[in-house]
């Protein structure tokens, strides 16, 4: 399967052991300690969590993190605004101690990202006044970010998203309007991938979006990856970040969405999942948009709303182990690990009390887990 190159290249000597994680501390959450996603997956699947390098403190959530995931990325720490705030400083040190953590527990390391319009340091394509630097300082700039955090982490990340949510939301408008495109131009995007090929030739590189499997986002998001393959830069992966809610997309929809992406010949990984229970006008991830909602949910999910949350994550992670199982889909990402942690707890509405993960705020499996552990058995060995 072509997913066994991804985990070969991990190139933390764990090949053949993603399912033997290290011995961990004694507190192993009891309820949870019984099914083991990375176990039931082995080395046929990357499966894993975004994580916060503070919660590593945590004794609970670490353990979690290690017995049930083969693979992490960094919710945040990797972000342009946390390795290089200010210009020509770069802060490794919050990074660095995740991917410590992951080589200590053999998960692989997904690098998360190098260039998005969200957590990027103005200065990066901006003058003091708010105008777009010349292409060339932009371009300076953007080259030497993306060369210093490649080789920094190479032989420790298996992949980066390189670009994350580029495309326009809006009807008429291919890519979205960011200043590293107002002072680039569009190939502001090929420049970035060929600077992470130029840093790391053997590290993986994606492109990684919110919406691109719904129809609206889908044909920009073949134009993209055309043009990619057309420009002859490296693109291993496509990130359908499965931002998604209990009743949308319609699974049709998705079942569409998958095909056409996976039909560019692209590796497809669905690398931010989580799915809302509560309700929201927007589907997708734009981290810029905002709105007003209730809360409804203080204590838990009534019952209903549990088991309709189940039945989708059931369904979305049999969709996702058929494509697997197809050697076309690699890895299965959730954004984040217990509903507690979530970004759904302040986006769109701040404030609210979410339960869009697997595991509630003690850390406890929930419905949604044991549907997505039955949809896991189905892995083809
Ligand atoms: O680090 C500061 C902390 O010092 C301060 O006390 C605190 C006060 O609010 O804010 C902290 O920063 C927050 C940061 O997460 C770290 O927790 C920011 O306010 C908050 O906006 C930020 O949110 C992140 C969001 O991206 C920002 O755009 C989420 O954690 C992160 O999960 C989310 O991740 C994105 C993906 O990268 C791309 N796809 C969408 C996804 C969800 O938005």
């Amino acid at each position: 399967m072509r997913m066994s190159s991804s985990i070969a290249s991990i190139g933390i000597g764990i090949v053949g052991s993603l399912c033997t994680p290290a011995p961990l501390p004694a507190d192993e959450t009891p309820a949870a300690a019984q099914v083991k996603l990375r176990e039931q997956v082995g080395d046929r699947l990357l499966i894993g969590a975004a994580i916060d390098a503070r919660m590593l403190d945590n004794p609970a959530y670490a353990n979690l993190v290690a017995t049930q995931y083969n693979s992490i990325t960094a919710g945040n720490e990797m972000k342009p605004d946390a390795l290089q705030k200010v210009k020509g400083t770069f802060t490794f040190d919050r990074a660095d101690r995740m991917v410590d953590f992951a080589q200590k527990n053999k998960m692989a390391v997904v690098g998360h990202t190098l260039l998005w319009h969200s957590q990027c340091p103005k200065w990066l394509f901006e003058d003091e006044s708010g105008k777009p630097l010349s292409r060339e300082e932009a371009l300076e700039n953007l080259r030497t970010h993306i060369t210093t955090v490649v080789k920094h982490f190479k032989g420790r990340v298996i992949g980066w998203d390189v670009v994350n949510e580029a495309l326009s939301d809006a009807p008429n408008e291919y890519l979205r309007d960011t200043p590293a495109r107002r002072a680039i131009g569009d190939d502001y995007i090929i420049q970035a991938f060929r600077f992470a090929h130029e840093a790391d030739p053997d590290v993986e590189l994606y492109y990684n979006d919110y919406n691109i499997e719904a129809d609206y986002k889908l044909p920009k998001a073949v134009r993209l990856i055309q043009e990619l393959q057309a420009a002859n830069v490296r693109l291993d992966g496509i990130g359908i970040q499965g931002h998604w809610l209990i009743a949308h997309p319609e699974m049709a929809e998705l079942e569409r969405g998958f095909a056409v992406l996976a039909a560019t010949g692209v590796k497809l990984m669905v690398t931010e999942v989580d799915v809302d229970p509560l309700p929201r006008r927007r589907a997708g991830a734009d981290v810029n948009a905002s709105e007003a909602g209730q809360n409804p949910y203080l204590d838990k999910l009534p019952p209903e709303v549990d088991a309709a949350l189940a039945k989708r994550y059931g369904q979305l992670f049999d969709l996702m182990v058929k494509y697997a199982n197809e050697g076309k889909l690699s890895r299965i990402t959730l954004w984040g690990v217990d509903d507690g942690t979530s970004w759904l707890n302040d986006w769109p509405v701040r404030g609210r009390t979410n339960h869009a993960l697997l595991f509630d705020r003690q850390h406890k499996p929930k419905a949604a887990f044991f549907a997505v552990s039955k949809s896991l058995s189905a892995i083809k060995p």
